[in-house]
């Protein structure tokens, strides 16, 4: 799985993030966006510590596993919690395919990359606005994604960190071709083409797709944005 899961990550990605999901119908509108050609489906944790919220934990990966597996998709887990490390295997079991985990929140970034590779996982690190890029710059090689949050992490529908689109150039330099380039914040069909031109290649949304009447079509038009540009 973590081979096809490197694969989607390499190219362009628009990834609905289901924190702004009705939970109440939280299938049904996976269905629907994976429906619209969404193949990354974005699950973003929060453990009231490292950000001031509670969202989802292992069960609701797990139930979501097999409608987005049998539709030829991976879940990107954005781990938004203290001590990352710990939780690993549970999210694995429950079927993450791609782990992401913050350089803030653990002294333990190289040992918590390895243990996300070592249980066969793609392995992702965010960093937050207010962080220096240079947070990736001696564990690149350990990794399948960067983050460069756009947003301080914790809330939906926040707006998109202009300051972001001046880090993304330095966080390719350092990454490389081979590595994912991971936006998220703020990112709707106006956001994603300067993301684009300054690096990232796949796009979490959130709100602006699931915040919508309509959400494939939503996820459609920020796709064609980036398609585009
Ligand atoms: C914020 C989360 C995001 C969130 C983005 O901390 O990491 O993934 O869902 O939401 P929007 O797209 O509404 O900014
Ligand atoms: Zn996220």
């Amino acid at each position: 799985m973590s081979d096809m899961a490197r694969e989607l990550l390499r190219d362009v990605r628009v990834a609905p993030s289901i924190l702004a999901a009705d939970f109440g119908r939280l299938r049904e509108q996976v269905v629907e966006v994976l429906q619209a050609g969404a193949r990354v489906i974005h699950v973003d944790v929060m453990d009231g510590h490292f950000v001031p919220p509670i969202t989802l934990g292992p069960p609701i990966v797990g139930a979501l596993s097999e409608t987005v597996h049998e539709a030829g998709g991976i879940l990107d887990v954005h781990l938004m919690i203290e001590r990352p490390e710990r939780q690993v295997s549970e999210f694995v079991r429950a079927g993450a395919d791609s782990i992401t985990f913050h350089a803030e929140a653990t002294p333990h970034v190289a040992y918590a990359a390895n243990l996300i590779r070592e249980s066969g996982a793609c392995v992702g690190l965010a960093f937050n606005p207010g962080t220096a890029v240079g947070a990736l710059a001696e564990v690149t090689e350990l990794l399948d994604m960067a983050l460069c949050m756009t947003v301080n992490p914790g809330w939906g529908g926040q707006a998109f960190i202009a300051h972001s689109l001046e880090k993304l150039p330095r966080v390719r330099a350092l990454v490389g071709s081979d590595v994912a380039v991971e936006v998220d914040g703020g990112i709707e069909s106006l956001t994603a083409p300067p993301c684009l031109e300054a690096g990232a290649n796949v796009f979490v949304a959130g709100s602006a797709i699931f915040s919508a009447p309509d959400p494939a079509e939503t996820y459609r038009a920020i796709a064609a944005s980036v398609d585009a540009a």
